[in-house]
């Protein structure tokens, strides 16, 4: 896992000055305490690419072993060519494929499962797959309502073929659920496009919307997960969800029965990043020593489309 944030951190008392907000009122609804903010030059693609880098030495990998780029992202640089081919030849990589994959907040877990189908079929050896995000750029500064919630920044994994044993213990991707349902589009949407308004267009949400769908559709599919696979949430050492808002990753892991000392949270640190915010989150609790080799993790997030989906691995 590899990791990169922004210089710049922004706190709730920052944005008590440039918005009608408090710390306490960001802190008890969502957990928020500070976020990062990306400055002109830290594109989506030159925070990728950092965090790409780190994780290729922590896997002690290099670019001539990757032949696929699967990077999840709702804030590409540009509308084409993709990021993940811009940070394809910011690394040096030069053979396989490389492509963005658009499901928002969801978009790791679906760039993770991508990877993984393409590595179990044999056609690709060892993945890059990235989340990366420059959220700031498409919020809108008056509404406070949106604002105080999210960050910018990216994580990397890089993921290798290997043969397993097919005992308990094999590393990798045992299972994924991925869903999406396109009706609740208006509940969490960008009011602008290439093909509708011709501009980049401001993050709308309706948070309370949002809300009341978020716990039930991620616990389905970790549900899913415990059943395909035979494990229950003691077996899990880790839970590792997206990163939005503290009540909703704790009711979450409350209604499976998932203790609370196993979840890994940097929603305080980062806020909401998107995409980036499993990787985020993954790479931080491998740094500090708490994921450990063979241990039993679950990703899970949710959000616009809606989608969701969950990742069940073994470490
Ligand atoms: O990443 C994927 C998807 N995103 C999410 O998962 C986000 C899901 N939603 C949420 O996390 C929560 O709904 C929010 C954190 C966005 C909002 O929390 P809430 O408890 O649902 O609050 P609310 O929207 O019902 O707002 C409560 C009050 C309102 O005032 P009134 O109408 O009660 O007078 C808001 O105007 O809080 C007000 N408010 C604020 N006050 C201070 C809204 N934003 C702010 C703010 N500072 N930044």
């Amino acid at each position: 896992m590899g990791a990169s944030l922004p210089e710049r951190r922004l706190t709730n008392k920052d944005l008590e000055k440039m918005v009608d907000t408090t710390d306490e009122w960001i802190v008890q609804r969502t957990g928020i305490r500070e976020r990062y903010i990306a400055g002109p030059g830290e594109t989506t693609s030159v925070l990728a690419t950092r965090a790409a880098q780190k994780a290729l030495e922590r896997a002690g990998r290099t670019a001539a072993d990757i032949d696929l780029i699967v990077l999840a992202t709702s804030t590409p640089d540009f509308t084409f060519p993709s990021t993940a081919t811009q940070v394809q030849a910011a690394l040096g990589v030069t053979r396989g494929a490389a492509f963005d994959v658009q499901a928002v907040c969801s978009g790791f877990v679906y760039a993770v499962t991508i990877a993984d189908k393409f590595l179990t079929s044999g056609s690709h050896e060892c993945a890059l797959v990235i989340g990366a995000e420059t959220f700031s750029r498409i919020l809108d500064w008056e509404d406070r309502t949106t604002c105080v919630l999210f960050g910018d920044g990216a994580g990397a994994m890089v993921l290798a073929r290997h043969e397993g044993t097919g005992e308990g213990r094999d590393r990798g991707i045992m299972t994924t659920h991925l869903r999406s349902d396109g009706r609740h589009r208006e509940k969490l949407y960008v009011d602008g496009g290439p093909s509708t308004t011709g501009t980049v267009g401001k993050l709308r949400m309706s948070g309370k919307e949002v809300f009341r769908h978020a716990v039930g559709m991620v616990t389905d599919v970790m549900t899913d997960a415990f059943k395909a696979t035979g494990t229950t949430a003691k077996d899990l050492d880790w839970f590792v969800p997206h990163q939005a808002n503290e009540r909703i990753i704790d009711a979450s892991a409350d209604k499976l029965g998932i203790a609370r000392e196993k979840i890994v949270k940097t929603v305080h640190l980062h806020g909401n990043t998107s995409a980036a915010s499993i990787p985020l989150a993954l790479a931080t609790a491998c740094e500090d020593g708490r994921i450990k080799t063979h241990d039993l993790v679950m990703l899970e997030a949710m959000g616009g489309g809606f989608t969701w989906g969950s990742v069940m691995l073994r470490w």
